[in-house]
């Protein structure tokens, strides 16, 4: 009998420490700082350093933001945009005219694409045959560009291509807007109005109805 009165006093005694441990141990994870974790296991496991992208961080020893300008002279892996060679002036206008050649070829796919382009960045001004009659200059103050089969049809492509990329005078520059891809592929459409013939808008009106009659 006695065996087991000694028995229940140990386990007793026992129990007792454990939970005065477990308390201290609970107590003195405690912090004055109301804004501290505590005591954490491994802490660096789920709090990894993190760069917010548009936040301040110490970079170098200056404070900066994380997310950064890619150096200079950096190409977007994949992009057609390699720099352009020619100088915004008319002798690099010049010199484009005569060596830049459209590494495309005119195809009915090529032309179709070629239509959607024309169509998205170039007929509210050029119009639709390229006469210059799109709905800004038709509707505004905004002068009538010439006709591509007029004035321009002449023009070699190296020179459109100059043109898209910096733009000229009133015309804005494409080439933020547009790859250099799409930029030579809308090139063979503007070509293919080129040889329309005709000059003015009237003119070309009048023509579709008769075709349409
Ligand atoms: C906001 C109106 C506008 C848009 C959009 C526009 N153009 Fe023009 N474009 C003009 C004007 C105006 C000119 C005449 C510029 C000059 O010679 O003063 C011009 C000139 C041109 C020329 C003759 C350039 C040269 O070297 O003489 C070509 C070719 C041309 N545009 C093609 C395009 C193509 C292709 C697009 C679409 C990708 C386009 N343009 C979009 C207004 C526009």
């Amino acid at each position: 009998m006695a065996r087991v009165n000694y028995t229940i006093t140990v386990s007793k005694a026992l129990r007792v420490f454990l939970m005065i441990l477990f308390a201290g141990v609970l107590l003195g994870a405690c912090q004055s700082d109301p804004n501290s974790p505590g005591v954490e296991y491994m802490p660096d496991m789920y709090r990894s350093p993190t760069f917010e992208t548009y936040g301040e961080n110490e970079i170098s020893g200056t404070k900066i933001m994380s997310a950064r300008l890619p150096a200079n002279n950096t190409i977007a892996r994949g992009s057609d945009n390699l720099p352009y060679p020619y100088p915004n002036t008319i002798e690099g206008y010049e010199a484009a005219g005569v060596n830049l050649k459209n590494p495309l070829e005119a195809t009915e796919l090529s032309l179709a694409d070629a239509k959607v382009l024309f169509t998205r960045y170039c007929v509210h001004c050029h119009g639709k045959k390229g006469l210059g009659d799109g709905t800004v200059p038709t509707n505004s103050e905004y002068p009538q560009p010439p006709s591509y089969s007029g004035a321009l049809k002449d023009l070699p492509e190296g020179k459109i291509f100059h043109t898209l990329n910096y733009g000229k005078n009133l015309m804005g520059s494409h080439a933020s807007q547009m790859t250099k891809t799409e930029r030579w592929n809308v090139i063979l459409y503007v070509q293919t109005l080129q040889k329309l013939g005709g000059t003015s808008a009237k003119a070309e009106d009048n023509k579709e109805q008769e075709e349409s009659k």
